[in-house]
């Protein structure tokens, strides 16, 4: 079984989405061992514990980056996990934080990365005047929103848009894609080959 902790700071619907489909067998060969947030309010750590999950909270407000991330990166090896979702987790992560994981922390972003990376992907499509958006799930580097894609999903942006419908739009799709995301990594039938993963 891949140990899988779930990082995030916000609500939680991808966190959500992303269990829910665990647990109908559609990622199989995985399961949710933790839940980590850096807000202690984050309603996704709420959500977790209502399904019986292991969620923590290691507030980073105030903490030196690195101070925190060592805390995190001692909450994750002592859970033995083998790969870490962000999910809304509003944070940079430090070198050292991604080289302890080398290819295991994989993130989801609401763009069609290369385009818009950084905060509200959603306001900058709309603002830059795509036509279409979408998400990107990817590997983490040591650059934002910049590691080797694993899958995209795109959708239409609309004459009649508003940040808000243009972001339950992408949400749709978000919720779709982490768990197909899992089920290529988990496969074993993808490669990466410089920057592309592909089937090999
Ligand atoms: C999602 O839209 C996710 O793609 C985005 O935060 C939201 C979290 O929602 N992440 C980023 O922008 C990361 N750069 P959720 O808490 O409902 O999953």
């Amino acid at each position: 079984m891949t140990r899988i902790a779930v990082l995030l700071s916000g609500r939680g619907s991808n966190f959500l989405a992303l269990a829910e489909a665990i647990r109908r067998g559609l990622v199989p060969g995985c399961e949710i061992v933790l839940v980590l947030s850096n807000k202690a309010d984050a309603g996704g750590l709420e959500a977790a514990r209502k399904l019986g999950l292991e969620a923590r909270a290691i507030p980073s407000k105030g903490v030196p980056r690195a101070e925190h991330d060592q805390q995190m990166i001692a909450a994750l090896l002592a859970a033995k996990v083998d790969l870490i979702c962000l999910a809304g987790y509003m944070r940079i992560i430090s070198p050292e934080f991604i080289s302890a994981f080398p290819n295991q922390i994989l993130n989801i972003h609401p763009s069609l990365l290369p385009a818009f990376p950084g905060l509200d992907a959603q306001g900058q499509a709309l603002e830059y005047g795509a036509k279409i958006a979408g998400c990107t799930v990817h590997f983490v580097d040591e650059q934002v929103d910049h590691g080797a894609i694993i899958l995209q999903r795109q959708v239409p942006v609309l004459d009649e848009d508003t940040h808000d419908t243009l972001a339950a739009r992408i949400l749709v799709e978000e919720h779709q894609a982490y768990a197909e995301a899992l089920r290529r990594v988990l496969s074993g039938e993808y490669r990466l080959v410089g920057r592309r993963y592909i089937k090999v």
